[in-house]
């Protein structure tokens, strides 16, 4: 059936400017890492991205490599986008990242110049796309100099492939380095896409601090710690979650987790909310985050963590529980 995007779509989403720029991004993003793969079910993914859109989700993140196989998710993404979202192209931001090993050879992966142009052409062809609208240097790379694969981002805004560029996985030192080497080439970085969740909190050693004297954004990534922060795992293992492919999540990971899994479960449920909602509400407390990047296998999910929305605050005696669970 042809899609009509939601009358009400921007009433509930709240939308934060990334750092100092004019770009907006909802305080939830969905990210197109799992379960948009040829081993998917493509309408789950529609089904999804007509949710996610209908809720006032506007931002949708992928990289060349997301599938299974890469490049596969772009792919399907590309052919939902032609049918259902054609006539909402200017409403949506669309990113994409190039990093991670994509073909063989010694200009497959990394930080060239070589790599990152040609991926970002692969990225547009496989999407349908013109542009992107923010174009990723998916992981710092110690061999490249940095001054080149900034270079080449810069290069990317000035052929028209992508409106605005970011950084993904840079440490602090770096970040800093990358900032200062693109606000010379005069197209600044737009946004840094870490790790970030309750149980990692590398971040706020250093890099919240850089990118609040830059003003660049933060789009945390993982930030449920790919379904360990929701109530996913509470009794087991359940059929066809994330942790039973055993490849990014592993059951060890989620051993672990649990005591401190069922202890946060305890106080979300006090705040009247799922755990997952008082994960994400934890992440976008500070003020420096721009958006939180969730993934989602269902529809029911994506409904879940956007009523996060409804309950951000936390008192400091709720504050202090979860600390005490988080360092115990
Ligand atoms: N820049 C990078 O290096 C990098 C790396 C990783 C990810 N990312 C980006 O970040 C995005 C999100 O990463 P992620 O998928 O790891 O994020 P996440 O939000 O931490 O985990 C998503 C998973 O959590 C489970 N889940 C989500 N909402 C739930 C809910 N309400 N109740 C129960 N379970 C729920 C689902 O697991 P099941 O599938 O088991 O249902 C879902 O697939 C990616 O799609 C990608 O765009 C970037």
């Amino acid at each position: 059936m042809t899609y009509i995007a939601g009358e009400n779509r921007y009433e509930t989403m709240k939308y934060n400017r990334c750092g100092k720029w004019g770009l907006k991004l909802p305080a939830i993003s969905l990210g197109l890492w799992h379960n948009f793969g040829d081993i998917d079910t493509i309408e789950n993914g529609r089904a999804m991205l007509r949710r996610a859109f209908d809720l006032g989700i506007t931002h949708f993140d992928l990289a060349n490599n997301y599938g299974p196989p890469p490049g596969s998710a772009e792919e399907n993404f590309g052919k939902i986008l032609k049918q259902d979202f054609g006539p909402y192209r200017d409403e949506l931001i669309i990113s994409t990242k190039a990093g991670y090993l994509m073909w063989p050879g010694p200009y497959g992966e990394w930080g060239s110049r070589k790599y990152l142009l040609s991926s970002l052409d692969q990225s547009l062809k496989r999407m349908g796309l013109e542009y992107v609208d923010i174009f990723y240097s998916h992981r710092p790379d110690p061999e490249t100099p940095i001054e080149e694969t900034m270079k080449a981002l810069d290069q990317a805004v000035r052929s028209g492939k992508a409106l605005y560029v970011a950084i993904s996985n840079y440490p602090a030192d770096m970040t800093r380095e990358a900032a200062r080497i693109l606000k010379e080439l005069g197209t600044p970085c737009l946004i840094h896409q870490p790790k970030y969740s309750m149980f990692v909190r590398w971040v706020e050693d250093e890099l919240l601090d850089v990118l609040e004297e830059e003003g660049i954004g933060c789009i945390p990534f993982s930030p449920l710690a790919q379904g360990l922060l929701t109530d996913r795992y509470l009794n087991g293992i359940p059929e066809g979650s994330r942790a039973t492919r055993e490849i990014f999540l592993k059951k060890e990971h989620v051993g672990s987790a649990h005591d401190k899994i069922v202890k946060l479960n305890e106080i979300a449920q006090l705040r009247g909310q799922s755990l997952a909602q008082m994960a994400l509400a934890w992440v976008l407390k500070d003020k420096r985050i721009t958006s939180v990047l969730i993934g989602a296998s269902s529809v029911k999910q994506i409904d879940d963590n956007v009523g996060t929305l409804k309950n951000t605050g936390f008192s400091d005696e709720e504050s202090q529980l979860i600390e005490e669970v988080l360092k115990g």
